[in-house]
């Protein structure tokens, strides 16, 4: 079921003219963004870059209180209108309702970004199968549906854009993280050949590919144990990361790697043949 918490269908925007107050609907001026997985970590981290930029938000996250403490964060600093819809994108039906609740709102869609993702430490050996089921669900299909289920409304409103979370896993083969590297560089194979798709129609495609980014302890412990120093030095801060995102992402840029590090490692590790950067990461990450 969606559920969505409308806080006021508009905000009155005072401009002073000589002598008088002009009343303006502003939040049918000002464009949308549609956050999948917008509560928290580098999801939030974009909806704060986005409403920074004066866009209007959709926020989509399963957990209710995450939503309505994020919704009210962004409302009170930055005056814009955040709609949050109470959803589990892993399932079947997620893209199809939120493209039909959107287009039944009208919704002035400028921008969607399929951040939910889930599975950076587990193995594929153990996991349970439909475990693997939910995450290649999440990581991949809800990515493939919801643009497909948007892309209606994004050609209605271009110049508009696309932005998909992978990750640093997406450019190699990584023994370990085999089924979270699989659906990452999936995500970025998508999103390749979709910008090319969709260039013709003004909308642009951008993927971003995080190294590590610490979001939750385990992360950063995760990340120690596996990479050592060399990890925790490619960790970019969770605000950082939302922001050259978003900067970038209205630039037209396709691969999106944020900190200097990280970048330089990924032109590294995209250089080498897959299988020695298996090898590699097999050795050294067991
Ligand atoms: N953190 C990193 O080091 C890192 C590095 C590279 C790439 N990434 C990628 O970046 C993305 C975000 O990672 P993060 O660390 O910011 O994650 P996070 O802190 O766990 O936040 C994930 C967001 O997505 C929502 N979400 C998760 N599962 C969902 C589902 N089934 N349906 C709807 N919403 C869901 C969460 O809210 P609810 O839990 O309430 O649903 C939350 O808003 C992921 O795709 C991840 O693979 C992360």
């Amino acid at each position: 079921m969606l559920f969505s918490i409308t806080h006021s269908n508009a905000r009155v925007f005072h401009a002073p003219l000589p002598g008088f107050f002009f009343n303006i609907q502003q939040d049918n001026l000002l464009p949308y963004a549609l956050i999948a997985g917008g509560s928290k970590g580098i999801g939030y981290s974009i909806a704060e870059a986005l409403a920074k930029r004066n866009y209007n938000l959709i926020l989509i996250a399963r957990n209710e209180d995450s939503l309505v403490a994020a919704k009210n964060k962004l409302e009170a600093a930055y005056g814009v209108h955040v709609e949050i819809l109470v959803k589990d994108l892993a399932f079947e039906n997620a893209a199809t309702e939120i493209a039909a609740w959107c287009t039944e709102r009208k919704i002035n869609l400028k921008m969607l970004c399929n951040v939910a993702g889930l599975g950076g430490e587990h193995d594929y050996l153990s996991y349970p199968l439909d475990s693997l089921r939910y995450m290649i669900r999440l990581n991949l299909e809800s990515v493939m549906a919801l643009t497909l289920t948007l892309l209606p409304l994004l050609e209605k409103n271009t110049p508009s854009y696309i932005l998909n979370v992978a990750s640093m896993a997406g450019f190699a083969p990584i023994p370990i993280k085999n089924l979270y590297a699989a659906t990452k560089s999936a995500v970025v194979s998508f999103s390749y050949s979709l910008r090319y798709q969709l260039k013709e129609k003004n909308i642009s495609v951008s993927c971003l590919c995080p190294g590590p980014v610490f979001t939750k302890p385990s992360i950063e412990k995760y990340t120690k144990e596996k990479l050592g120093n060399l990890g925790m030095k490619m960790a970019v801060p969770v605000k950082k990361v939302g922001e050259v995102a978003v900067k970038k992402t209205l630039r037209g840029k396709m691969i999106i790697v944020p900190g200097g590090l990280a970048k330089t490692l990924s032109g590294v590790v995209r250089f080498f043949p897959r299988r020695w950067v298996a090898w590699f990461y097999y050795r050294f990450t067991k």
